[in-house]
């Protein structure tokens, strides 16, 4: 198998389902997570071309953007004509399967390194100023408040249509990630995007009044 010519065609198809994109998932944060998964793959010694292909696909099978469904099938079907063999297509299905958040419900199911080291790079991307900025274009797309103190941080998320807020995300799941990364390398970096994200709130709460 030509390696760097699937990860080429791979990039192409990502970048085309990406494309009309707003709520924080657009092909700028695929690129981030791909840069930050190979970073981190490097240092655990993980398989590189796993962590790059699920890096580059880990978003476009996610329920909240596409119907889950047809977002298997159009997978299936570009495995087909890129001719991935099924060991591999296996490896980063189970990464895809099980990497999103998914209100903590996934918690333990991710099993392989190559998904512990991608799931870390798109945690990294929740987090810090560009965490900060996703969440705010996130809500803005589907509709929520930046802030409302009348609406309370949801404890179940089982259900992510239950109405919530920009600022209850944070409590909801963003501040929850720095205890959840999963390799050394990535939590060292999560460090520092953690105490961000805390005086960003301070200022905020300061400024509302
Ligand atoms: P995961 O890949 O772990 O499922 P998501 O796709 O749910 O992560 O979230 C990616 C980013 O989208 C979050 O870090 C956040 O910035 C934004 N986001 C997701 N859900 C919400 C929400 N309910 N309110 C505001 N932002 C959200
Ligand atoms: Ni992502």
């Amino acid at each position: 198998m030509d390696y760097k010519k699937v990860i080429q065609t791979t990039e192409k198809f990502v970048k085309e389902i990406h494309k009309k994109e707003f709520s924080g998932h657009d092909f700028a944060h695929i690129e981030r997570v791909r840069k930050m998964a190979l970073e981190i793959g490097a240092q655990e010694q993980a398989d590189l071309f796993i962590v790059e292909m699920a890096a580059l696909l880990h978003d476009t099978v996610d329920e909240k953007l596409f119907d889950k469904e047809m977002a298997w099938s159009r997978l299936n079907d570009f495995y087909l004509t890129i001719q991935l063999p099924v060991a591999q297509q296996d490896a980063i299905n189970h990464i895809l399967q099980y990497m999103s958040f998914n209100g903590g419900k996934n918690a333990g199911k991710l099993k392989s390194l190559e998904g512990k080291v991608v799931q870390d790079a798109d945690r990294l991307d929740a987090l810090g100023a560009i965490g900060i900025a996703r969440t705010f274009m996130f809500a803005g797309k589907f509709g929520e408040a930046m802030y409302d103190p009348n609406i309370p941080v949801r404890t179940d998320l089982s259900d992510y249509r239950t109405p919530s807020t920009a600022i209850n995300h944070f409590y909801e799941k963003l501040f929850k990630l720095i205890d959840l990364m999963n390799t050394e390398t990535g939590r060292a970096m999560a460090q520092q995007r953690n105490i961000y994200m805390k005086a960003f709130i301070a200022q905020f709460m300061a400024e509302w009044g």
